[in-house]
């Protein structure tokens, strides 16, 4: 059968004209794919014809199947080895959706990521405090940062939550928020009993308004998160300087803001306690998974300790099974309070190879953007919110306004045709059952999009990256 094989980043994949079909590669016996054989995530191995060192890909070569029965078809059921990541039949749909909509699965595995689950699973290190693979991670993470310490969470929600402890916010106690961003920076101060405020976004940068914000520091706010959005940072140096003037700690949800930059600096580094998702949608991809990053290495042991159970987490290992205690016994360790908000061991394996290709990633990814955005500007209705000098967007999505004035070349009004072009926005959050308590708490209706009479609406996210699931959503 004839063979592309194609590379994307730093990820191989086959590509088979005949039957439609695109596989990741997952094991090349030779690395550099001069002869030898090739397996594919569907589990089928493929022996390769010699290709010269110096053979530039994508190359097109006369191939063998060796293994893999052909009545299985494209999704027979994978080898031990490609089991890992392939649990669900929801994710093997998702993987047919890509596949038809020939786009890669996200995140993009390499062997390495393979080996490095494995290997982890092999090791039984697989819960407890203090493991080497967790430690390397948060190592290699603050290294990839650049400075700072970073702690690793169980999620991004996690992460919020663990910081608001962290800063000692109270139940009772109000945070302020931007009103337009994912459900969990509100979540979060909720889990603790805390009272998210809601603060208008800017409607040109659709970030939390600095302005807005300083009219809502009152003296019961007790701390401000701001929300990244879509891979672009707020306005910080306005932010920390309101926030500093009152004395009010800063948490970013960098949820989806990996690599960007203010004013050449990481976005986590900024203030007090940066807050990541590893969610499966992010540019660093844990499947679920989170992690914050301070320069206060006191304030790093604390949020360590919070997601160990609030027990003083080991400078070196300390494990349940390893210690010869009572339940009890241990409980009366508990410094204080805290929860198992801990990264999985395997979550931190799967992503550790990602760091390496991050910033490439997210190179090629602003590359394509810029086209894109380039195109998309050309659409009558579209308003695109483009970069500022000062800040490096990493393109977590796009973000599309809606000018609803604006006809497009057939004399069309977007209210017309927007069914077949976006979906609008949720429905006011107020009317969500755990809205009406956000709402019950906030000084102000939560409308769709607060800054609505003076700027575009964002309806439609286009997904920034190619993704196993649909390819247009409404936020997040
Ligand atoms: C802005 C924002 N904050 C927080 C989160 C929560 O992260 P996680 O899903 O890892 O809990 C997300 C996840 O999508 C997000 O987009």
């Amino acid at each position: 059968m004839k063979v592309t094989i194609r590379i994307n980043g730093d990820v191989l994949s086959a590509y088979i004209p005949k039957k439609d079909l695109e596989e990741p590669i997952i094991s090349v016996e030779d690395e550099d794919l001069r002869g030898g054989s090739i397996l594919l995530r569907n589990g089928w191995r493929l022996a390769l014809p010699h290709l010269p060192q110096d053979t530039r890909l994508p190359v097109t070569v006369e191939a063998r199947r060796m293994s893999g029965r052909p009545d299985r078809g494209a999704h027979e059921k994978p080898d031990r080895m490609t089991t890992i990541g392939e649990t669900s039949s929801s994710q093997n749909a998702a993987a047919k959706l890509a596949k038809n909509q020939k786009l890669q699965p996200w995140p993009a595995l390499t062997r390495t990521a393979y080996e490095d689950v494995a290997a982890c699973i092999s090791s039984g290190e697989l819960s407890g405090s203090g493991l080497g693979i967790i430690n390397a991670f948060e190592r290699r993470m603050e290294e990839w940062i650049g400075d700072g310490y970073v702690v690793s969470a169980s999620s991004g929600t996690a992460a919020l939550t663990v910081a608001l402890i962290a800063l000692g916010i109270q139940p009772g106690d109000v945070v302020l928020l931007p009103s337009y961003t994912w459900a969990a920076t509100a979540l979060a101060p909720l889990l603790i009993g805390a009272i998210p405020r809601f603060v208008d976004i800017d409607p040109n940068s659709y970030n939390i308004s600095p302005t807005s914000l300083a009219a809502a520091i009152t003296p019961d706010v007790k701390a401000i998160i701001v929300v990244h959005m879509h891979g672009i940072s707020c306005d910080m140096d306005e932010i920390i300087c309101h926030a500093r003037d009152q004395g009010v700690p800063v948490i970013k949800d960098c949820a989806q803001a990996h690599g960007a930059l203010y004013k050449g600096q990481h976005v986590g580094l900024l203030s007090d306690i940066g807050c990541f998702s590893m969610q499966k949608s992010k540019h660093l991809s844990a499947g679920d998974g989170g992690f914050m990053v301070t320069r206060d290495a006191a304030l790093a042991q604390k949020m360590r300790d919070i997601c160990n159970f609030g027990l003083p987490t080991p400078k070196a290992n300390y494990r349940f099974d390893e210690v010869a205690r009572d339940g009890y016994a241990v409980f009366r360790e508990c410094e204080q309070v805290g929860g198992m908000f801990r990264l999985q061991p395997m979550s931190a394996a799967l992503v550790m190879h990602q760091l390496e290709h991050l910033r490439q990633r997210i190179t090629w990814l602003q590359t394509a953007m810029e086209s894109l955005v380039e195109e998309a500007a050309k659409i009558p209705f579209f308003k695109i919110m483009r970069s500022h000098v000062d800040r490096t967007h990493v393109w977590h999505k796009i973000r599309v306004g809606i000018d609803y004035t604006a006809v497009d070349y057939f004399g069309r009004s977007m209210a017309e045709i927007r069914g077949g072009c976006a979906t609008p926005l949720p429905s006011a959050a107020s009317r969500a059952p755990c809205g009406r308590r956000l709402y019950s708490h906030s000084r102000r209706p939560l409308g769709p999009m607060p800054a609505q009479s003076s700027g575009p609406n964002p309806v439609a996210i286009l997904r920034s990256k190619t993704r196993s699931s649909s390819s247009m959503r409404t936020i997040p």
